[in-house]
């Protein structure tokens, strides 16, 4: 008799990984000897400020981090968090309280869902948006309602247009700005609706800053905890990856409503068992330590943008520039789709692009572009680009 191994029901109710096969088709492009140009993903191209690097090498020759960590994290990791939310967004934090320590946001961010809900409950998502979010979602067993982002209403949803049927079953909601992938910011007042709107309607508030650093032309994102009741209603997540580099080490935070982070770490007390002592004193050298690195990465990505969208100007594809993120938001040409759109970019250009209907169906019509290579290279993307003659 063969022996049969069935997965459970939960793994076939996980969304398609969609941009498995778009990395696919690069990698496979690229077998072939041509020089791909890859701005399809989000993986930062720089690397991690050497002061960052230095304390995990001393710290891993530290005996008291071969051992099992806390539970739910070292004190000073929390206070070096807590501290750095204060300098920046005037947000006070109980690091016992109100931090949870996250094996990266993405871990943060399915745990949420398997928190707070239940079968037959939903969840409000940005359309378009970032994918996890609906993993998190789908493994729980719950609904998406999604929260469509017009570029007419700068890429914020629109709460009046939320069915009340919706609105009944809602128990949490996504929010994710400087946005992936659109690049839009929010501001204070979205924001006081946002509190209004989630205490009006019980809706639990889940604020994904991973590009929280990352502002454009002197403006700083502001973060949804500096919100008058944000704590009420809602948690923030952060992430290391994106402000230092770190995306390879898997720091992460979720920061607010205290009962909700109590939630978080119960979860995580039967999951795990923290991150790597070392790891997490380097991450305390990130928060706490000089900032200058961050003012640099952001100047350089702004250059970037600069360098990109005066190349693209050139040929003709006219757009917005990114006000944050590190993330270009592009109008596909006519009688083009997201999908064929990237398709020939990486046919006749070797340029790889992330097709928007592949963070939802109000993503149809754009194509995802990252700033993640040097100038030179963005300004041969837009040159490549330019040679089809489509703008
Ligand atoms: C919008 C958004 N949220 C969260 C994350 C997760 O980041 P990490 O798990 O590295 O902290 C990413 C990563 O690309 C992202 O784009």
């Amino acid at each position: 008799m063969t022996f049969t191994i069935t997965p459970a029901k939960r793994l076939q109710t996980l969304p398609e990984q969609f941009f498995a096969a778009l990395v696919a088709k690069a990698n496979a492009r690229a077998a072939t000897g041509r020089d791909v140009i890859n701005l399809g993903q989000g993986n930062p191209d720089l690397p991690t400020p050497s002061t960052i690097v230095d304390r995990l090498k001393n710290a891993a020759e530290n005996p008291k981090y071969h051992k099992y960590p806390p539970f739910r994290g070292f004190p000073f990791l929390k206070e070096a968090v807590v501290q750095r939310y204060k300098e920046d967004y005037g947000v006070d934090l109980n690091p016992e309280t109100e931090v949870a320590v996250l094996f990266g946001g993405k871990s943060g961010l399915i745990e949420i869902s398997q928190c707070l809900l239940n079968p037959g409950d939903t969840c409000l998502v940005p359309d378009p948006g970032y994918p996890d979010y609906w993993s998190g979602v789908a493994l729980a067993g719950a609904e998406m309602a999604f929260m469509p982002l017009r570029e007419e209403k700068e890429f914020l949803p629109d709460y009046d247009a939320i069915s009340s049927s919706d609105l009944e079953r809602a128990k949490l909601m996504f929010l994710n700005y400087p946005n992936n992938p659109t690049s839009a910011v929010a501001n204070a007042e979205f924001y006081e609706q946002t509190v209004a709107f989630a205490k009006k309607n019980g809706i639990v508030v889940a604020s994904d800053f991973a590009y929280g650093a990352i502002g454009f032309d002197g403006n700083r994102p502001i973060s949804f905890l500096e919100t008058p009741g944000a704590k009420e209603v809602g948690i923030e997540f952060y992430t290391l990856s994106k402000t230092y580099n770190m995306a390879g080490w898997r720091v992460g935070f979720a920061l607010g409503n205290p009962e909700i982070v109590e939630m978080i770490n119960l979860i995580q007390d039967h999951m795990y068992c923290s991150l790597f002592g070392g790891i997490q004193e380097a991450a305390s050298e990130a928060l706490t330590g000089p900032q200058q690195s961050v003012r640099e990465l952001v100047s350089i990505y702004e250059s970037r943008r600069n360098a990109l969208y005066e190349a693209l100007d050139e040929i003709g594809w006219k757009a917005n520039k990114p006000a944050g993120s590190f993330f270009c938001w592009l109008p596909v040409p006519e009688g083009h789709t997201s999908m064929s759109f990237a398709d020939l970019l990486l046919e006749k250009a070797d340029v790889v692009v992330a097709p928007g209907s592949g963070f939802g169906a109000h993503g149809e019509g754009y194509v995802r572009l990252g700033l993640l290579t040097t100038e030179d290279r963005l300004r041969e993307v837009a040159a490549r680009i330019g040679r089809l003659g489509l703008f």
